[in-house]
């Protein structure tokens, strides 16, 4: 066990300027930092280091051949790490610094540790400034999975990562609640071609402005027995609370009879928005308050909430399927991992 620095983010801009030094310091000999972005938390660790980067599929538990992201601070260095084309400068100039990963071919100098084998590399800029601030300091390019023991939840809050990575960091800096909330939209590049590999923060609508998008198939969970998808972090079992996850399609009457039909054989928990936990009430059920209804809100808070499920002692817990559009897409693509693809169509 590691002893791991917690490094508080304020208001204070010179007070911050030497955390992202230390921070930096410690990335450049090595290290592992942990540290906030728009997306989720990300473990970080120097891109061009392959003994630093294989401590952080140490530090998670994560299988080898699950590629990580490599992390810049500008548009302009991703040409050094991969084959760069036009459609990559035009979803740079749309969506970068933002929630946007672009896998393209990788340069030589990028380890195959990295890239779990492949011969291309993931890319991102994040648009969260201490994240860039970060890397800025660091002087060198930040492969960074999100900061989570493999198949727990990604870590949207300080805490979660404390929780996690105690002990398997060097250090955690607390940049308070990401924005979003799930992590980075991916996008692969095959020529003019865009494949959308992992759906998020920027949606398919807005990639579909840029140029035309396939959908993996992984993404919707119509992948077959023994296909593999495109990227291998989707076959992975994820985001799973150790209590039993199920969605429901249906509506508000039909949802409301099945639940009081299940919590007669089991302890029942629902997921619900908070306009919605009125309707519920009288169901003698565990209630989690999602919060606002907006789905953007759903982004922001399901993975706590998906933290959180795990200490009310229920069986199962229900969420209801939401809207698939716009951010929509990122929150059904992550529950339907988090449930191990139990859905009941009511
Ligand atoms: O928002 C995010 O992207 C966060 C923050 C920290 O930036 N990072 C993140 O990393 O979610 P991670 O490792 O949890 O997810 C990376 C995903 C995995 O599914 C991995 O398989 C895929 O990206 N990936 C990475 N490199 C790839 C490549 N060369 N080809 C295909 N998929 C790749
Ligand atoms: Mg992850």
């Amino acid at each position: 066990m590691m002893n791991t620095l917690v490094r508080k983010l304020t208001h204070d801009a010179a007070e911050n300027e030497r955390i992202y030094k230390e921070g930096g310091k410690i990335l450049r000999e090595g290290g592992l930092v942990a540290f906030p972005t728009e997306t989720v938390y990300g473990l970080g660790a120097n891109a061009l280091d392959v003994s630093a980067a294989s401590k952080i599929y140490a530090a998670k538990g994560r299988p080898s051949d699950n590629p990580l992201i490599v992390h810049l601070s500008r548009v302009d260095d991703a040409e050094k790490y991969c084959v760069t084309s036009d459609i990559f400068y035009r979803l740079a100039a749309a969506f970068m610094p933002g929630p946007l990963t672009v896998v393209m071919p990788k340069r030589d100098c990028v380890p195959s540790t990295v890239t779990g084998g492949l011969d291309s590399v993931a890319v991102r800029i994040p648009s969260n400034e201490h994240a860039r601030s970060l890397i800025e300091a660091a002087g060198v390019p930040v492969a960074a999975p999100s900061a989570n023991i493999s198949g727990r939840p990604s870590p949207t809050c300080a805490e979660h990562v404390i929780f996690d990575m105690t002990g398997r960091a060097d250090m955690i800096i607390d940049g308070g609640d990401c924005d979003i909330g799930v992590e980075s939209t991916i996008v692969k590049l095959s020529g003019d071609e865009m494949i959308l590999l992992r759906p998020g923060g920027v949606t398919l609508e807005m990639l579909s402005a840029i140029g035309d998008v396939t959908l993996d198939k992984a993404i919707t969970g119509s992948l077959s027995e023994g296909e593999r998808p495109l990227a291998p972090g989707m076959k992975y079992r994820h985001y799973a609370p150790s209590t039993r996850v199920v969605m429901l399609d249906g509506d508000g009457a039909d949802i409301k009879k099945y639940l009081w039909e299940r919590s007669k054989c089991e302890r029942v928990g629902a997921l619900l928005f908070e306009d919605e936990l009125a309707y519920y009430s009288e169901l003698d059920i565990t209630l989690v308050d999602l919060g606002e209804h907006s789905i953007e809100a759903e982004a922001h808070s399901l993975f706590a909430k998906l933290r959180e499920i795990d200490t009310y002692n229920c069986d199962t817990f229900y969420v209801k399927v939401p809207d698939k559009t716009g951010i929509g897409l990122a929150v059904y693509n992550r529950m339907l991992k988090a449930c191990g693809h139990e859905v009941v169509t009511l």
